[in-house]
Formats: structure tokens, C-alpha cells, sequence
């Protein structure tokens, strides 16, 4: 069939095998371009299926010939209805790394449940024996602990008071002024629940239990901070409580991990186009000028572009990794610079709905959401019949 987007709200219903490929092929021709790095060799990605888990196992699989193992929760497609995107995108990666000969299989299901946990397990204990990196880029509105049987759903609320702040729907480019009434006790808890570090931690107890973090394994988790402008609904929001506790988990697990010489970090990487940050309110906004003044001064990156410096000058540079004042790798440093951010805050007060295709990168902002989906790539025809059922082979 001809497939094209189909949108509806903030999400896009369909997504474009072709595309998709696509979109890895180029990631894959990224990384090969910017030489090999001395990065680990066994690595389980969990979240590998789209934004910067993605880009972390074809960094590691084709930047470090690494042998990945992929978890994920995608749609596959069936008959008629084509797949969610990171399905494609994991399909794609996998034909890529088998031709390369590189070792890639994937699971697919709730990587929050112990079955997920259990099936990755054995999986590295039969294929892997042990794992020597952990990719931890999980983004979900929803969890239900395991051992508790209750589903916790996040929310983006700011703490304490409304916040009232400009926002842009980036499909019509109207600016606007939206409030958001504040997080109660069980909004936070909940949020902490489905994003901060519990899961996390979960993981690698299920590892190291079983012996298969190898000697001096690393795990990183993903992390964000922004600047004040956004403050009151990411960082002081409900969200950034579960940051917090994902970047606390960071030291919990490092002690854990002492007796093999383990570490676990959190990277605060950059703001991106991905699904979960076109629904936070104000953020697209902010994206759309961050990526304009970033593209002018030729320091913009995506994805791909972030883990790359992240294993390359922050990993696996061969000496201890550099780290914050509070223990964290930072990769978002472009982004919050000085010279950036004083001329976003300037733009910001200026933009409205006249102006905002010339001050902000719009155009960038919807090009990119259209590429999680696989669309507006160029090299592919849009107007070509494709085949919407596409199989991962070693998927379980
Ligand atoms: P994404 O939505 O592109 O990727 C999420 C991944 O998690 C996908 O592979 C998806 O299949 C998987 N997933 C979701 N629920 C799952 C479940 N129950 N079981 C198994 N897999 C599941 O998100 P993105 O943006 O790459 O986010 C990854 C991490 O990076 C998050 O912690 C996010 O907060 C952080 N981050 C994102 C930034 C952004 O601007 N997008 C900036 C800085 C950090
Ligand atoms: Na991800």
C-alpha cells in the first residue's frame, strides 16, 4: 500500500517502513563516518527501538562492533496496518547488523515486567554469557510494578502553583498561552513510579544476580535538565522529580555494582524531537527556537550526533569519564551555553504566531517529528507501494 501520515493530536497513526530503514541507514552511515571507538562489545540496550536508545545500540553495534541485544515495546504490523515506528526501525537495524555480521537480537514487551526480565536473561546467559554495557532509555506514561500489581501513569504537572507560560501547536504554528494547574502528592509519586530510577535498579539486580554483568560493567541511564524558561513544567515539574530519583538511583547502583567494579551514570543529554517531548506543553516551543539559534551557530545535533560524543569524549575516552558537580555526564552543554540560551530567552518573549516560522525553526521542528515516523526522508519514494509487513527475524 501507499502509506502516508495520518495524524491525530500529537501522535501520527501510521509510519513508513522505507523510511524507517532510511532513518538507521543514515544513523549507521553517521557513525561509520567518525571512526571506531574502543566502547564495549556486549551491550543490552533496553528502550533500543527509537531516540536515544536507538541511537545507542547502532553507535555501539556499528561504532564498536559491539554484539546488541535490544529490548523494546512496539506494534508489529498486521495485514493493512503498518507498524509502530521503532518496529521498523528494529527490523531495519537488525538486517543492517546481520549483514555487517554483527550479533543483534531483539525482545518485544513491557520491559517493566519480570517475564521481559526473565526471557532478556536467559537470552544473554545462552547467547552473550555476560553483558558488558547497559543502555538504560526507557520513556513510558505507564508502569505497573511487577511486585506490586499496581500500574502507576506519569503526568507533566508543575509543583506547587499554575504555571502559565507560551506554547506552540506545532502543526498549525500557533502560538498560544497555556496554564497547567499544579501536581498533587499522588501525581508526583506516580510519576516517580514510571520514570525515575526503580526499574532502573531492578535491572541490574536481575544481572548482577545471575552473574552476567561482566567485571568493570557500565550502565547509563538518560537524564534531562533545561533551562529556567521550562523549568516549572520539566525540571521543578513532576518529571523532574523522577529525574532526581533516577539520577540518585546512579549512586545506589554504583555501590551495588563495587564487587565487580561496576559504575553505573546518568548523561543529561539535549532537548530532541522525539513522541514524548512533542506532548509536554511549552517544550515544543522552546525546541523550535533552541534549534534554530543551535543550527546557525552550527552546533546543533540529533540523536545520533548526542551518543556518539557520549561514548567517543565521554565513556570511552580511556581515562576516568568527566562528570558534573553532581556526579552526571553532560552532553547537553551545547545546548546550555550561555550564548544559546540568552538569545532563546530573548526570542522566546518576541515569539508569537506571525513570527514564528522566521525567528524559530518550525520547519525543523516538523521535519523531525515527521522522521520518527518515517517520513520526509530523503532517497525514498513516498509514492511507491510498500510492503507494511515487515518481519524482525530474531525477535522473541
Ligand atoms: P523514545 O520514546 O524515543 O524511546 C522510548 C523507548 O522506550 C522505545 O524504544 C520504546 O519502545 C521503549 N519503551 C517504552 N515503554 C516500554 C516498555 N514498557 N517496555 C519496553 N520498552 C518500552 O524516548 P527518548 O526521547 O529516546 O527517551 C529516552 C530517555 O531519554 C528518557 O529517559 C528521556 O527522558 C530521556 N531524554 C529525552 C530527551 C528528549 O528531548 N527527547 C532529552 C534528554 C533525555
Ligand atoms: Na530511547
Amino acid at each position: 500500500m501507499i502509506i502516508e501520515p495520518r495524524m491525530r493530536g500529537f501522535i501520527c497513526l501510521t509510519a513508513h517502513p522505507k523510511g524507517a530503514e532510511q532513518n538507521v541507514k543514515n544513523q549507521i552511515e553517521y557513525i561509520k563516518s567518525k571512526g571506531p571507538i574502543e566502547g564495549a562489545k556486549k551491550v543490552l540496550v533496553i528502550g533500543a527501538s527509537t531516540g536515544f536508545g536507538l541511537a545507542s545500540r547502532i553507535t555501539s553495534a556499528f561504532g564498536s562492533d559491539a554484539a546488541t541485544i535490544g529490548v523494546f515495546f512496539e506494534k508489529p504490523p498486521v495485514e493493512g496496518k503498518t507498524a509502530s515506528p521503532g518496529w521498523y526501525n528494529s527490523a531495519a537495524f537488525e538486517n543492517e547488523a546481520h549483514t555487517a555480521g554483527l550479533y543483534a537480537k531483539s525482545i518485544n514487551g513491557d520491559a517493566f515486567s519480570n517475564e521481559i526480565k526473565r526471557e532478556t536473561l536467559d537470552l544473554i546467559k545462552a547467547d552473550l554469557g555476560q553483558v558488558d554495557l547497559v543502555i538504560y532509555s526507557l520513556a513510558s506514561p505507564v508502569r505497573t510494578n511487577p511486585n506490586t500489581g499496581v500500574t502507576h501513569r506519569s503526568v507533566l504537572k508543575p509543583i506547587g502553583q499554575t504555571f502559565t507560560n507560551k506554547t506552540v501547536d506545532f502543526h498549525t504554528g500557533k502560538v498560544s498561552e497555556v496554564s497547567i494547574a499544579p501536581a498533587n502528592d499522588e501525581d508526583i509519586d506516580n510519576t516517580v513510579a514510571v520514570m525515575g530510577g526503580e526499574d532502573w535498579a531492578m535491572w541490574i539486580e536481575a544481572l548482577k544476580s545471575e552473574n552476567l554483568l561482566a567485571d568493570g560493567a557500565t550502565t547509563v541511564a538518560y537524564s534531562y535538565i533545561g533551562p529556567s524558561l521550562t523549568e516549572a513544567v520539566y525540571r521543578k515539574g513532576t518529571i523532574g522529580r523522577a529525574k532526581d530519583d533516577l539520577e540518585a538511583t546512579a549512586f545506589t547502583i554504583t555501590d551495588s555494582l563495587k564487587s565487580i567494579g561496576g559504575k553505573a551514570y546518568v548523561s543529561v543529554n539535549k532537548a530532541l524531537v522525539t513522541q514524548a517531548s512533542s506532548a509536554i506543553p511549552v517544550i515544543p516551543l522552546y525546541i523550535s527556537l533552541l534549534y534554530k539559534i543551535m543550527k546557525e551557530k552550527g552546533i546543533h545535533e540529533g540523536c545520533i550526533e548526542q551518543i556518539q560524543r557520549l561514548f567517543k569524549d565521554r565513556l570511552y575516552i580511556g581515562s576516568e569519564v568527566p562528570v558534573d558537580e553532581k556526579g552526571r555526564i553532560r552532553i547537553d552543554d551545547w545546548e546550555m551555553r550561555e550564548d544559546v540560551q540568552a538569545k532563546v530567552a530573548e526570542l522566546w518573549m518576541e515569539a508569537t504566531t506571525e513570527n514564528l516560522s522566521e525567528i524559530g525553526d518550525l520547519a525543523g521542528y516538523r521535519n523531525d517529528f515527521l522522521n520518527l515516523f518515517g517520513f520526509e526522508f530523503s532517497g525514498v519514494d513516498y509514492n511507491a507501494e510498500a510492503n507494511e509487513v515487515v518481519e524482525i527475524e530474531s525477535i522473541s
